[in-house]
This record gives structure tokens, C-alpha cells and sequence, in this order.
């Protein structure tokens, strides 16, 4: 019985370590947070939540996540450096006339916490107010 304790107590100990690890990404536009494990592709993310991800375009046609349509544009609005995995090649070229906060969700990892902006190509019009009520939140790391 002491031995299946033992081993319960380190498996819960790692469990608990696992938990914490967790990445948090706030969604702006949606009021939105979700849990999710770092290493996790934004765009799946985002329709694993249901969450509108792609203007007009996109819906009429997208690439389902293969980096050919630029379409399904994110802004970074908060968050670490290193909250995203690095920039893709196929992002240095999709992304070359757009502001510098711009991903492309499907070439996405999440790493820690962040604060995305979707669609940021048609933003909306309370984005300031939406930012500075994101900003008086703490993120969780
Ligand atoms: S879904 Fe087509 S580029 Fe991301």
C-alpha cells in the first residue's frame, strides 16, 4: 500500500508540473482565453474553438493549413518574444508587405501565453479599448 502511494504521489507530483506548463492564449476580439499545451498549431487551435479565423476569402477557399492561401492572418497583440515558435520561410514570403506583429496561424506553434488578435485584416472598430482592457489583465504564463 506505501509503495502505491509513492508511486501515486510522484505521478501526481509530474501531473501537477504538466498543468502548470500550460499555455494560456487570450483572444481579444472573442473575450476569449483557452488552455491549451505548448507546442499545439494556432489555426488548429482556433478551430478546435469554433472561432471565425478567416475573412470572406478564406471562407470561400482556403488551404486548410498548408501555407499557400494567406488567409488566415493573425495579429500578436501581447505576450513574450518567444511565446510563438520563429517566424516560417513560407511566412517571411506570405507576410512581406504586412505590419510585423502578422502570423499565419497555420504556421504557428504556440509556446507560452499570448494575446492574439484574429482577422486582423478587418479589425475591429473598439480594437484600442479591446487592447487596453487586455492589458490591465494579467497573463498567465
Ligand atoms: S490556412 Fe492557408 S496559409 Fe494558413
Amino acid at each position: 500500500m506505501l509503495i502505491f502511494w509513492s508511486q501515486f504521489s510522484k505521478l501526481n507530483a509530474k501531473i501537477g508540473k504538466i498543468t502548470k506548463k500550460m499555455a494560456t492564449i487570450r483572444f481579444i476580439r472573442e473575450d476569449l482565453e483557452v488552455q491549451c499545451n505548448p507546442g499545439e498549431n494556432l489555426r488548429e487551435l482556433v478551430m478546435k474553438e469554433n472561432l471565425q479565423l478567416y475573412g470572406l476569402k478564406g471562407i470561400l477557399g482556403n488551404c486548410g493549413g498548408a501555407g499557400q492561401c494567406s488567409t488566415c492572418f493573425i495579429s500578436v497583440e501581447g505576450g513574450t518574444k518567444n511565446s510563438l515558435s520563429p517566424t516560417t520561410s513560407v511566412e517571411e514570403e506570405k507576410l512581406k508587405n504586412r505590419p510585423e506583429n502578422w502570423r499565419l496561424a497555420c504556421q504557428t506553434l504556440i509556446k507560452s501565453s499570448a494575446v492574439i488578435l484574429t482577422k486582423p485584416q478587418s479589425p475591429p472598430s473598439n480594437l484600442q479599448e479591446l487592447k487596453k482592457i487586455s492589458e490591465n489583465k494579467k497573463l498567465p504564463r
